[in-house]
């Protein structure tokens, strides 16, 4: 039996509990917030006791930790997992500064253990699908790949304020969604982007709308468009264009009836937002992370992948900032 300890009740440690309910041989051992009632809520449908986020990492009936807490508190809860011992999963962003992913990186690999950066999309079926297609060479050779990616409706201000931005926070899923489906390290990298959709983003120096263009050393492109805004649900669709031929993955609906009328055809709005859209990849994702761990197995996606995706946020940012693209050595 893994036994897990999670580290934030909030929206997505409330996903991975649930997630964990579902895997024979794992269990919500303990958890841990920074307040007292989603603890306590979590506790009372996991069965798991509550402790302080310290004394949970350290505890002897803990194998493993999710990290689920806000990104400016995963370097401190990394460095004490790794110390610790304990295989580690850990929520995007890994940090909003590349340089302490690399102090992370030092110490998870000075601790030897296991570790997980929760780049969930890549365990979406339909996405897994289409790069293990490329894999298999059905289209031949990568040429372009087109990932449109859009949020139903912006955060709060103060949440932009805090989790890094469009590129750190949103943005990032895209980037190493890019990578995963390229199959080569993008070298120049080309934003831009603009306050469309709520002025106030803008005010706090963010962009709620944004185009990114990625190149290889081999010339394969990769195109990201990002709104904060879809007035039709969670938007998330990729294409990939190869030398023999087109992978599609299309929007997973509400539901798939259509109607057709004298007026044309309707079908279901998109799945509202990631927690419904995603539900399958965040089960596949965390049965992945505990039977690596049972069985000693390479984990995918690494904290270098963590590193790499920021790495193209902030080069993101920085072309933005420049209006120009930003070469990568
Ligand atoms: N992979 C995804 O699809 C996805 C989706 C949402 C959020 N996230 C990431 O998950 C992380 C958390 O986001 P969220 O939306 O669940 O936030 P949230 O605010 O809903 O939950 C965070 C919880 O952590 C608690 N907390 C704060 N500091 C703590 C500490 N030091 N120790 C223990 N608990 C602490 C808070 O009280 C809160 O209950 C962020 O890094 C975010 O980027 C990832």
């Amino acid at each position: 039996m893994l036994r897990i300890g999670l580290l934030g009740c909030g929206r997505i440690g409330q996903v991975h509990a649930k997630s964990i309910a579902h895997i024979d041989g794992a269990e919500v051992s303990a958890v841990a917030d920074a307040f007292a009632d989603p603890a306590q809520a979590l506790a009372a449908q996991t069965g798991a006791q509550v402790l302080e986020p310290l004394e949970l990492i350290e505890s002897a009936s803990v194998d493993a930790v999710v990290i689920g807490t806000p990104t400016d508190t995963h370097f401190d809860l990394i460095h004490a997992a790794a110390a610790a011992g304990k295989a580690i999963f850990c929520e995007k962003p890994v940090d909003m500064s590349a340089d302490r992913i690399r102090i992370c990186m030092e110490a998870v690999k000075q601790a030897h253990v296991p570790f997980l950066t929760a780049f969930n999309r890549r365990f979406d079926p339909n996405f897994a699908n289409v790069q293990s297609r490329i894999a298999n060479g059905e289209i031949g050779a990568v040429e372009i790949v087109t990932i449109q990616s859009r949020d139903p409706s912006p955060p709060p201000v103060s949440y932009i304020k805090s989790s890094g931005g469009l590129f750190r926070d949103m943005m990032i899923h895209d980037l190493d969604m890019a990578r995963f489906l390229l199959g080569e390290e993008p070298v120049s990298v080309y934003a831009v982007g603009a306050a469309l959709v709520d002025p106030a983003i803008g005010a706090a120096g963010d962009v709620d709308t944004a185009a990114v263009t990625l190149t290889t050393a081999s010339g394969k492109i990769c195109q990201i468009s990002n709104s904060r805004r879809a007035s039709y649900g969670h938007d998330q669709r990729i294409e990939v264009h190869g030398a023999g031929g087109m992978l599609r993955a299309e929007n997973m609906l509400e539901n798939t009836v259509e109607v057709a009328t004298a007026e044309g055809f309707r079908a279901a709005p998109a799945q509202h937002f990631f927690l419904e859209r995603y539900s399958e990849a965040y089960r596949r994702e965390m049965a992945h992370f505990v039977a690596a761990v049972r069985d000693g197995t390479a984990i995918s996606p690494t904290i270098e992948d963590g590193l790499k995706a920021q790495v193209l946020a902030d080069a993101a940012a920085e072309s933005l900032a420049k209006g120009a693209p930003v070469l990568l050595t």
